[in-house]
């Protein structure tokens, strides 16, 4: 582990995110360890990366998978935002933004995933808060092939590389994310919810589409309406019901 002990926002351009970064060539999980650095006094835009992950972090209690050096493992910390279940949809908004200037065409599937052409390349994770501060975890897998991850993903996964036929650094993917992520956390702080759930709104791959939502046991059909501003998914379900789910592992029928 080394610590990078400047100030990395003038190099990024940032006002919050990168004012203190932490790299580790192998860690627990950069969510877990972003925390301990929270307990510890570290401030907001605190950034932790990590080369591999010894308990990588999914959702749903799942575990994340990354190829050493070839994923993005990273995690920020920040303030929650208003309303707290929108912090994912940034984390979300952030990445997709950053394909895009790869000239990568993304979209966000709630609640955390990134998708290019149906299949996950980045999923993000809060955890938190600790000591007034979520560690909002985002995990892109950069350089590599589907099958050299062991795990079985319900959405098939995918590399940027792969995508875009060309080789990806992690580190020029960092950045971008870094960037995105602070442009997101202003504009929230500046112009609230609306524009932001917009912006994902405009890459949603759900609206419109019949879904199974699996919620514990069950399993509900129906018609995904939109992502709402509070960041939970409205739902049309087939015996008429009006759902607002605030999670649950959506299939794309
Ligand atoms: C998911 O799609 O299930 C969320 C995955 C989040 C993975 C990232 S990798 C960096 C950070 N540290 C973790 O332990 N998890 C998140």
């Amino acid at each position: 582990m080394y610590w990078k002990t400047e100030n990395l926002r003038p190099q990024l351009g940032t006002k919050i995110v990168g004012s203190h970064v932490a790299q580790y060539d192998i860690i627990d999980s950069t969510n877990l360890e972003a925390l301990r650095l929270a307990e510890a006094g570290m401030p907001a835009g605190t950034v932790v990366i990590a080369r591999t992950q010894t308990e990588g972090r999914g959702r749903l209690g799942r575990r994340w998978q990354d190829l050493t050096g070839r994923c993005l493992l990273m995690t920020v910390l920040v303030e929650p935002p208003e309303p707290p279940g929108l912090i994912t949809a940034m984390g979300a908004l952030a990445v997709a933004r950053a394909l895009e200037g790869l000239e990568l065409t993304p979209q966000i599937k709630w609640p955390n995933d990134v998708l290019i052409d149906g299949r996950k390349v980045a999923g993000v994770l809060a955890e938190g808060p600790t000591r007034g501060l979520v560690a909002l975890g985002i995990g892109v897998n950069v350089s590599g092939r589907p099958e050299e991850l062991r795990v079985d993903l319900r959405t098939p996964a995918a590399f940027l590389s792969d995508a875009a036929d060309r080789a990806m650094s992690v580190r020029e993917v960092a950045e971008r994310v870094m960037r995105e992520l602070d442009v997101a956390l202003r504009r929230l702080q500046a112009g609230g919810a609306g524009p932001l759930v917009e912006q994902v709104r405009e890459r949603d791959c759900l609206s419109g589409r019949r879904i199974t939502i699996a919620c514990g046991d069950e399993r509900i059909e129906g018609e995904a309406v939109e992502w709402l501003d509070d960041g939970r998914l409205a739902v049309l379900t087939d015996s008429g019901e009006q759902l607002r789910l605030e999670a649950g592992e959506v299939t794309v029928l």
